[in-house]
């Protein structure tokens, strides 16, 4: 068989952190692109990602790769793939399309053709003109990027930064993903104080307490993959118990805050939900008075941007309050902040020492890092 690849998806600007949690995860021949890291496929490796990634969206097993300018080579690029291999007689293959620059833009044909080079090829090697499609799903995805596509099988299922512990949210929840980026772009990995002073949901604390500990964000959710008939299913077993061998036992300070005391309760849920509430705590505070009593530690947090007009000015006086509260801080501490705001430098008053291109979903944001 030849080597194939998988394929995680990120937010970008996550990629380096994703390349880096793989190669710890001792994944071989790790490479990061412009929005996906990829590396080599093992059965372990599929498994270990999909429970121990905390920045990636997704793991996918990519089959093949071909040029496709039009309809005629998409059908002929597919049906040339081994689908048997992969896919059993009763396996549900339901479809889903991207494409990006290129001359094939219908995601409804794209998806039918694909349907139908899979499902003639399927039905030739099972001896069926229908196929039942009845038991576990094998859902396929096609990326096209400049008329070269690309097919997988999502190992995944709902998306890696759906952890199972935010049910309910605040109206800007910042995805897990993203969270889990911020705290490993500041460093964090448990040592010393860490601060959200505009917690909202909870996020960054929940995601830095499973960071100290080394937890797995996958151990209490499932993933499509668990269900495919030629993939191990011991491996799920092995894996959550190697995972759990590497958590670290410890005391932690984490703390996140917020202003309003509704958002601290949610905070206080999830925490629940994720089995973290004892490492970190939450409390109502308003961060116009941050005043961290330790000599160091680190800031990591997502402040309202004011995105809505009327809600910009707020934004500028909320970033200039913080940032007369921030020049009474310790010097040992650090803060990395994430805003879509183009003038947060400005009125934080004080320039980043350096800043990193990050998006929340579709927005644009810096990633304001001081001291870090
Ligand atoms: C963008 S949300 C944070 C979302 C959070 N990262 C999450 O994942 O849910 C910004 C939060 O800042 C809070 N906030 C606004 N002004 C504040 C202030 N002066 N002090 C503390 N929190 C404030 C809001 O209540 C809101 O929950």
């Amino acid at each position: 068989m030849t080597q194939l690849d998988l394929v995680s998806p990120t937010l970008f600007g996550l990629e380096g952190v994703c390349a880096q949690e793989l190669k710890r995860m001792d994944a071989k021949n790790v490479r990061a692109e412009n929005g996906r890291v990829l590396w080599d496929y093992t059965p372990e490796s599929l498994v270990r990602a999909n429970l121990c990634l905390r920045t990636g969206e997704r793991v996918l097993l990519r089959l093949g790769r071909f040029s496709a300018p039009d309809f005629d080579a998409l059908y002929d690029g597919t049906h040339a793939l081994s689908w048997e291999e992969f896919i059993p007689r009763e396996g549900a293959f339901p479809i889903r399309c991207r494409s990006v620059d290129s001359k094939l833009t219908s995601q409804q044909r794209c998806t039918a053709v694909v349907k139908a080079a899979v499902g003639d090829r399927l039905g030739r090697a099972y001896g069926l003109e229908q196929l039942p499609e009845t038991g576990a799903e094998y859902a396929i995805r096609l990326f096209i990027m400049n008329d070269v596509a690309e097919l997988y099988l999502d190992a995944t299922g709902p998306s890696l930064h759906k952890r199972g512990y935010r049910a309910m949210s605040v109206i800007a929840p910042l995805r897990e993903t993203l969270a889990a980026g911020m705290v490993l772009l500041s460093r964090y990995h448990g040592k010393g104080p860490l601060r959200d002073p505009f917690c909202g949901s909870g996020t960054i604390p929940i995601e830095a307490a499973m960071i100290a500990r080394n937890r797995a964000p996958g151990l209490d959710r499932s993933f499509s993959a668990q269900r495919w008939a030629w993939l191990p299913s011991r491996l799920w077993l092995e894996e959550a118990d190697r995972a759990m061998d590497l958590e670290y036992d410890g005391d932690y300070d984490i703390e996140g805050s917020d202003v309003d005391p509704q958002a601290v309760e949610l905070a206080r849920a999830n925490a629940v939900k994720a089995g973290v509430e004892e490492l970190c705590r939450f409390r109502v505070a308003d961060a116009t008075r941050f005043a961290p009593p330790e000599p160091a530690g680190r800031v990591v947090t997502n402040p309202p941007y004011g995105e809505r007009i009327l809600e910009k000015r707020e934004a500028e006086g909320l970033y200039a309050a913080f940032g007369r509260a921030w020049k009474a801080v310790p010097e040992g501490w650090g803060l990395s902040l994430l805003s879509s705001h183009t003038e947060f430098e400005r009125t934080f008053g004080r320039k980043a020492d350096k800043k990193r291109k990050l998006y929340n979903g579709p927005l644009k944001c810096d990633l304001f890092l001081y001291n870090i």
